[in-house]
């Protein structure tokens, strides 16, 4: 795989390849913090009971199982994601951890969303964004399909300000994220993470990236000293 600039084909490669070992290693590599995280990102996309809600990139399920809960039994979530290995993961964690919530899998491009426009009342993302290969587009999507009054959280990786702060994020990525995912025979896999980090937009960057797709709020909260963020994004 190209590391500096993989192909979407790549990317959905590299996740369906990932998914047996993508939550074991999630829980390892942040000490378990990015269940937190992902609670933090359902609360502040604003799920509430009865909602229908949409993950994008919901990969093997974490924030679409969280606000299935938060929305209950007369609400409505959708997963999407364009690996479907990862995607039959979700669906096995839906049978066992909660069969009787109202929940759809669907294999599907996040740049082009297979949903009317004003469907959902909230929206989440996890550690997609900076995956995409045109994040404006994805903005666009997103808002797109979202109602009037609709909110959306979108929780992924961020580069901190402070430079102690980016040495020890990237000596945390070169000598813990990519030895234990060598460990598991993924290293080239968990090597990307670094590049696509250099590449993706600031917080600041994604506030202006929101507005410009025609969100009426964007607010871009850091966690973890800037290492990861949560951008908050209202209709
Ligand atoms: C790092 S994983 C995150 C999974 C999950 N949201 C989480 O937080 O654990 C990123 C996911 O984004 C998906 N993805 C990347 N680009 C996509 C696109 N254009 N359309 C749909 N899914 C995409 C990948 O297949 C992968 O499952």
């Amino acid at each position: 795989m190209n590391q500096t600039s993989p192909s979407a084909t790549e990317i959905q490669a590299l996740f369906d390849r990932i998914a047996p070992v993508y939550d074991r290693l999630n829980d390892c590599l942040s000490l378990g913090q990015h269940r937190i995280w992902k609670r933090m990102a359902v609360k502040w996309s604003g799920a509430k009971i009865g909602d229908r809600a949409l993950d994008i990139c919901c990969g093997s399920g974490d924030l679409a199982l969280i606000l299935a809960k938060t929305v209950g039994k007369t609400g409505q979530v959708t997963g999407l994601d364009f690996a479907c290995q990862q995607l039959d993961i979700a669906r096995q964690r839906q049978r066992r951890y909660c069969p009787r919530l109202s929940m759809t899998w669907l294999q599907g491009d996040a740049l082009d969303l297979p949903f009317a426009d004003n469907h959902f009342d909230c929206a989440t993302m996890g550690y997609g964004l900076r995956n995409v290969m045109d994040i404006p587009l994805c903005l666009q999507e997103l808002r797109r399909v979202l109602k009037p009054g609709a909110k959306a959280a979108i929780l992924d990786f961020h580069r901190p300000r402070q430079s102690y702060l980016q040495a020890l994020q990237n000596w945390y990525l070169a000598n813990i994220v990519v030895p234990t995912a060598r460990d598991l025979g993924m290293v080239e896999e968990y090597a990307y993470i670094t590049p696509s980090l250099a590449r993706f937009p600031q917080g600041t960057e994604q506030v202006q990236l929101s507005l410009a797709a025609g969100f009426t709020s964007a607010v871009h909260y850091p966690l973890l000293g800037g290492m990861m963020g949560i951008l908050v994004l209202s209709t």
